[in-house]
């Protein structure tokens, strides 16, 4: 039996059934590719849905969690340890709002993190009766009980109700709407300044400033979650820099430690204060080895040069797609994102395509149900993305009409 073959047996066998995967294993990457099993190469879209920012195989990277790791690799958040204050000051001194770092594992606790934030603070500030949230439609903020709660999608709620009570959905885009879904039992609205999940949607300058105008006014507080859209991704260091506007409190993860998990909750002073030790810790967060490597991603993320690339390269790739559009007008309903961040709206479901990339040798991924998602790895270069159009195009190129597009 071929090696792939007993690998997806076994997979089936052992392993919980929560992913849809489809039927290759991949082994290696290198750069912008990922190599499977029987060595077929994909230029990878996906980069582990928007972690690997470095792409894969980089030698500095490998080389600082080696040395870390030699050195010592775990030790607890009950001594002091050089690279997670290291890592702190960095992040610290790279956004202009932020006073405090709390170091976790993963987004979903970077936004359960902010929500019990959220909670002291208004606990402080307020008493007891500040509790709930604002969130957004098309809003994803993860799989955990409180993360879920904020999370606008019925198919990932429902088996698991009751969540964390006390949370309302406004319109995203919509700051009249979400004052209205503040109460005086809110302590805090929460919204990605660009949706992943939710089909990658940009907040809008106009949006953001209005809520936060609004946040002040209602004294809520404010909270980016930047886990997808941040560190780089949209050609800034976080989002919320194209908008003129700050949150509170800020979300990270994924390419934080380039592929390592880590996710890493900022606050500004008044809420920092609030916190007192005991309030919150997990075992793990701000470890030496993922606090290592989460430094020299985020040495070379935050370079002008580095940014002002992803600019371009996103750009570059949003122009493109644009063409495709207008080459594909009945095919492709809206092209939209910022940065390396982005999502081709189709008029017809886009999983099926996904297979048809991969048979081309390119992984996508989808966000929502007719959106196609590419938040590759920062260092794509102009001719992969050139080589991703081409493959769009011809996928597009032989797809027959289905009954439902004629009917548009
Ligand atoms: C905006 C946003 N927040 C939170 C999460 C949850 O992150 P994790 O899967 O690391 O728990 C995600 C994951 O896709 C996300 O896109």
């Amino acid at each position: 039996m071929a090696e792939e073959e007993r690998i997806i047996r076994e997979d089936a066998r052992y392993v919980l059934g929560t992913y849809v995967r489809p039927k290759f294993v991949i082994e290696r990457g290198q750069g912008c590719y990922l190599f499977d099993t029987e060595g077929r190469r994909y230029l990878d879209l996906v980069g582990g849905i928007a972690v690997n920012a470095l792409g894969y195989g980089d030698e500095q990277l490998s080389r600082v969690i080696a040395e870390q790791a030699r050195k010592l690799i775990h030790c607890s958040n009950l001594y002091y340890t050089a690279p997670n204050v290291a890592l702190a000051r960095m992040l610290v001194e790279s956004c202009s709002f932020a006073d405090k770092v709390f170091f976790c594992n993963s987004g979903a606790e970077a936004v359960e993190g902010a929500m019990k934030l959220a909670r002291k603070w208004a606990m402080k500030k307020f008493g007891g009766e500040r509790a709930g949230f604002v969130a957004f439609t098309g809003s994803f903020h993860g799989r955990t009980f409180g993360a879920l709660a904020l999370t606008d999608r019925k198919k990932y709620r429902m088996p698991f109700e009751p969540l964390v009570p006390g949370a309302r959905f406004a319109r995203f885009g919509d700051a009249d709407d979400a004052e209205t879904k503040i109460g005086v039992d809110t302590c805090a609205v929460i919204v990605e300044p660009v949706q992943g999940e939710g089909g990658v949607n940009p907040a809008g300058a106009h949006f953001l400033t209005s809520l936060a105008e609004v946040c002040h006014r209602r004294r809520v507080l404010l909270i980016f979650d930047e886990v997808q859209c941040g560190l780089g991704r949209t050609g800034r260091l976080f989002a919320y820099q194209h908008f003129g506007v700050v949150p509170d409190i800020l979300c990270l993860a994924k390419p934080l430690a380039g592929g390592l998990p880590m996710g890493a909750v900022l606050a500004n002073r008044r809420v920092a204060e609030c916190i007192e030790s005991g309030d919150h810790a997990t075992t793990f967060g701000g470890g030496l080895v993922v606090s290592a490597a989460a430094i020299e991603v985020l040495r070379r993320l935050k370079r002008p040069s580095f940014l002002a690339s992803v600019a371009n390269k996103g750009e570059y790739l949003l122009d493109r797609l644009k063409h495709l559009k207008k080459k594909f007008p009945d095919k492709i309903a809206t092209v939209r994102g910022l940065g390396l961040m982005v999502g081709v709206e189709l008029s017809f479901e886009a999983a099926p395509l996904l297979r048809q990339f991969r048979e081309r040798g390119v992984l996508v991924c989808t966000a929502g149900e007719k959106v196609i998602r590419a938040v590759p790895p920062l260092i794509i270069s102009k001719r992969q993305i050139d080589r991703f159009i081409h493959v769009f195009a011809d996928i597009l190129e032989k797809r027959q009409a289905a009954p439902e597009d004629q009917a548009k």
